[in-house]
């Protein structure tokens, strides 16, 4: 794998190198060159977002495929073979529902990540982006989205080996294909990068309303925060609405905290989101919401497998019946949700929905893990004991 790496310099051509795996599963080293002239040199006019590791560009080789490529922030040496593991273990996985890995190009000073491209981006493009107001997500959709997005989670969780741990679910995450099949995107390269690295550059924005309590806390990694992250993920496909919404007077609200005077009360209905008009089916609706209600257990121990997320979400859990619910919420302490990035105004404005940075400050904005820091050295239960609101 060392060997492979160096071939790839900006000015080395490498030709007829195939990866492992078969089909779909097969993936090349691609040339620098390639992929600057691919993506028109890196161009804006390219560039179909940006994230805590770098822009993401869509681009097209010399064969007609079309790509995105994601430029990833320079990286030192000693995570080169790393990088050489994780590419190979990302590489070997395959699923209906994840995006796999289509490519890399790892030079010395830069390292681009090459995934096929989804038209229909990303499931966050079409629940408050630049697709928001096309209202083509029917309840159909919704729910085959879910579904797709848990199976993609139970492959990763039970199925491959290593298993893997997502740690970044969230609706930016989950790219659609033409026909709406979920492909849940970036579950592998998290890893590789330094934590302080990969979440501080990380627009909090997004990201800070699905983090499990005891991730957000303690930086405690399992399945379960994943199954966590999946349930604000679900309520939010059934909604519409945020994970953390900005009020007017510039209070933040999380989407728990919204939901749990409607589920309380046994007002379904007023959870759908409004853009489907009334159409959904009110079972389906009740039976995801009870769903989200358990992945969003604080304690992680309480909370489904993925496995049984999807078993419920099918229809297929004879126990699996809706009782009275409560809905429990985070509190996040205030200092972090200070550093959420929630603007709703922005989100209209750009077909990005990641904006350009501000220069500099970058860290400090960003930082959610030099925000748990601060959290680290407090009492936790003073903000997940005595502040928990319901249950
Ligand atoms: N294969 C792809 N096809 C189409 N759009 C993509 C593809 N990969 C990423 N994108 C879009 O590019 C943008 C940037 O993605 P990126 O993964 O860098 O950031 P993010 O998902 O917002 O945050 P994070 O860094 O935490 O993953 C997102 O809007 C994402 O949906
Ligand atoms: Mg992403």
């Amino acid at each position: 794998m060392g060997s492979s790496l160096s071939c790839c310099g900006p000015d080395k051509v490498d030709e007829g190198f195939s990866g492992i795996g078969g089909g779909n599963n097969s993936w090349r080293i691609f040339t620098y060159k390639e992929l600057h002239s691919a993506t028109n040199g890196f161009s804006d006019d390219n560039k179909l977002g940006e994230g805590g590791f770098g822009s993401v560009y869509w681009g097209k080789t010399s064969n007609g495929l079309q790509i995105a490529v994601k430029k990833l922030k320079a990286m030192n040496l000693k995570a080169e073979m790393e990088f050489a593991v994780e590419v190979e273990v990302l590489g070997r996985v395959q699923h209906k529902n994840l995006l796999g890995l289509r490519g890399y190009c790892a030079g010395t000073d830069q390292r681009l990540i090459v995934y096929d491209y989804m038209p229909n981006l990303s499931l966050l493009s079409h629940l408050h982006g630049q697709f928001a107001t096309d209202a083509q997500l029917d309840w159909k959709r919704r729910m085959k989205i879910a579904i797709g997005s848990a199976e993609g989670l139970v492959y990763l969780h039970h199925e491959v080996t290593p298993h893997i741990i997502h740690r970044d679910i969230k609706a930016s995450n989950v790219l659609l294909d033409s026909h709406f099949e979920p492909l849940v995107a970036d579950f592998g390269f998290a890893k590789l990068i330094p934590e302080g690295v990969s979440h501080m550059t990380t627009r909090v924005k997004g990201t800070l309303g699905y983090l499990a309590p005891e991730y957000a806390m303690w930086g405690k990694v399992s399945e379960s925060c994943d199954v966590y992250s999946f349930g604000i993920l679900l309520l939010e496909i059934v909604t519409g609405r945020k994970p953390i919404e900005k009020l007017p007077g510039g209070i933040k609200r999380t989407i728990t905290e919204w939901a749990e005077p409607y589920i309380v009360k046994g007002r379904f209905r007023d959870l759908a989101d409004p853009k489907l008009r009334g159409n959904f089916d009110e079972a389906q609706l009740k039976q995801a919401i009870n769903v989200a209600v358990l992945c969003v257990q604080s304690e992680g121990e309480r909370r489904p497998t993925m496995k049984e997320v999807v078993s419920i979400l099918k229809g297929q859990d004879p126990k699996a019946k809706v009782m009275h619910m409560r809905m429990e919420s985070i509190k996040y302490g205030e200092d972090l949700m200070a550093q959420d990035q929630t603007d709703d105004d922005r989100d209209d404005r750009d077909h990005h929905h990641h904006h350009q940075k501000g220069d500099g400050d970058e860290s400090d904005a960003y930082g959610i893990f030099s925000a748990i820091e601060v959290h680290k050295i407090r009492d936790p239960h003073q903000r997940f004991g005595n502040n928990r609101r319901a249950i």
